[in-house]
């Protein structure tokens, strides 16, 4: 007869002659964790987890993802149906409330985002003092704590919701202003007539000489990308996010840190580097083989930009959903197709290829977000910014989950220290 698990509720860990029980918690999807808040105070042990991945930091009901599947939810919706069916500010929503708003509440949403989409205007002089070649996610990260100067009274549980909708009807403006001042032109008010993504591309891409009517199946399609970056639980501009709102920060503060994070090459930046690479193996021909086999050499310190994910070790959904709209939006502008073909010919081998199968390498929303962007008309250094303007409704959920959670602590890791033991300090004169 097959014996029946029984789902045990504690681990024992032994050391040095003592056993102590730690209690197994669960989650909704079945994850599983051994709690560990009292293993310190009862053996004197730590837990050492370079790079934190075997380390649950949080209880969250925001974003379920399951690696091994390549499945990710937003609060229970699986990714496909909300980016097919949803827009932006409704997934915005359903982050940061829990729920899918209700008619009124979205519009009521609706119009309040596209009322705090003006930025005071000393911003412009702001704006103006960063030099011209100044990375847009150096001048957002910078121009999002900024906002803590203009507004200032300070956060509370029942204001918070204006930060709220002020970051998330600003960030668009902001972005736009970024890239206007490095290309010298003037920026553009945002106009109340238009959608969340056509509001964004007028501003981008509008002069004051002539009209400028954004595409409706190009902001379709910028809607979609912002809502396959919505959240993606607690990566590391999430976590940074949560970790500097830990001490308190406010909720601005907070932003600014995981826009610097995110801008990293290994984390958001990657899309930027994603087309670089496509665009270097275009220009010598698009030996695609010729980069992967320097890609897979660990003497050097190429990488496959796009591939591999720390939690998915399968196709990214958000991949897949990037991949089949990539040639209606290329059709659409009318652009060569030829970045497209070096990424799907990149995936095809890589696919088929030992070092990238063993390692569960598989492309991540960066691989194919570029192609995208890059068809939309985004220069290449506004890529990573897109990726922050997506993700605001998910670090703010996280943020406000974070603050309301009844075991709020501050962040505070511990270590293994390697350093040198005591020792007695040396006058410069008499040192070696
Ligand atoms: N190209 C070539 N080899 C790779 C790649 C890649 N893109 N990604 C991982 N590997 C190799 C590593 O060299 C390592 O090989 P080894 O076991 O022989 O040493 C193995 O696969 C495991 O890789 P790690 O770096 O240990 O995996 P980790 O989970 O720490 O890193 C990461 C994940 C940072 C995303 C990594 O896959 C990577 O650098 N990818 C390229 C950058 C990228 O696309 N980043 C965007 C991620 S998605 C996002 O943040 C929105």
């Amino acid at each position: 007869m097959p014996t029946q698990t029984v789902p045990q509720n504690e681990a024992t860990i032994s050391f040095n002659g003592k056993t102590i029980s730690l209690p197994v918690v669960r989650g909704s999807e079945g994850e599983t964790a051994i709690s560990i808040d009292k293993l310190r105070g009862q053996t004197g042990l730590v837990t050492l987890d370079p790079g934190y991945g075997n380390t649950g930091s949080c209880r969250s009901a925001i974003t379920f993802i399951d690696g091994d599947k390549g499945i990710l939810r937003y609060r229970g919706y699986p990714i496909d149906e909300l980016a097919e069916r949803a827009t932006f500010l409704e997934v915005a929503w359903l982050l940061i409330f829990g729920e899918l708003p209700s008619k009124p509440q979205l519009e009521e949403f609706r119009s309040s985002v596209t009322r705090h989409t003006l930025l005071h205007e000393n911003f412009r002089r702001f704006f103006e003092a960063f030099p011209k070649d100044a990375h847009p996610m150096a001048v957002c990260a910078s121009s999002v704590a900024a906002l803590t100067t203009f507004y200032q009274a300070p956060e509370t549980d029942s204001n918070v919701s204006e930060s709220v909708v002020r970051l998330i009807a600003k960030i668009p403006t902001i972005a736009a202003y970024a890239y206007k001042h490095s290309i010298g032109q003037p920026s553009m008010y945002p106009r109340n007539d238009l959608d969340y993504a056509s509001n964004f591309l007028h501003m981008m891409f509008a002069t004051p000489c002539e009209s400028y009517a954004p595409d409706p199946i190009l902001a379709r399609t910028l809607d979609m990308l912002l809502i396959l970056h919505a959240d993606h639980e607690q990566n590391c501009s999430t976590s940074t996010v949560r970790m500097v709102g830990s001490a308190r920060a406010n909720l601005y503060a907070s932003v600014s840190a995981g826009i610097s994070a995110l801008w990293g090459p290994l984390h958001g930046g990657a899309n930027q580097e994603v087309i670089e690479m496509l665009e270097r193996i275009e220009a010598e021909e698009g030996s695609a083989e010729k980069f992967l086999f320097k890609a897979k050499d660990k003497n050097d310190t190429t990488r496959l930009m796009g591939f591999g994910h720390r939690v998915y070790k399968n196709y990214d959904p958000r991949a897949a959903i990037l991949k089949k709209h990539c040639d209606e939006v290329i059709k659409r502008v009318g652009m060569s197709s030829r970045l497209l073909e070096i990424a799907m010919k990149l995936e095809e081998i890589a696919l088929h290829d030992d070092y990238f199968v063993s390692r569960k390498l598989y492309p991540n929303v960066d691989f194919y977000s570029g192609v995208i962007y890059k068809a939309l008309g985004i220069p290449v250094n506004m890529f990573t910014v897109m990726f922050a303007m997506g993700r605001m409704p998910g670090w703010i959920a996280q943020w406000l989950e974070m603050r309301r959670d009844p075991d709020f602590k501050i962040s505070r890791p511990r270590q293994i220290y390697t350093g040198a033991t005591q020792r007695a300090y040396v006058p410069v004169d008499q040192r070696a």
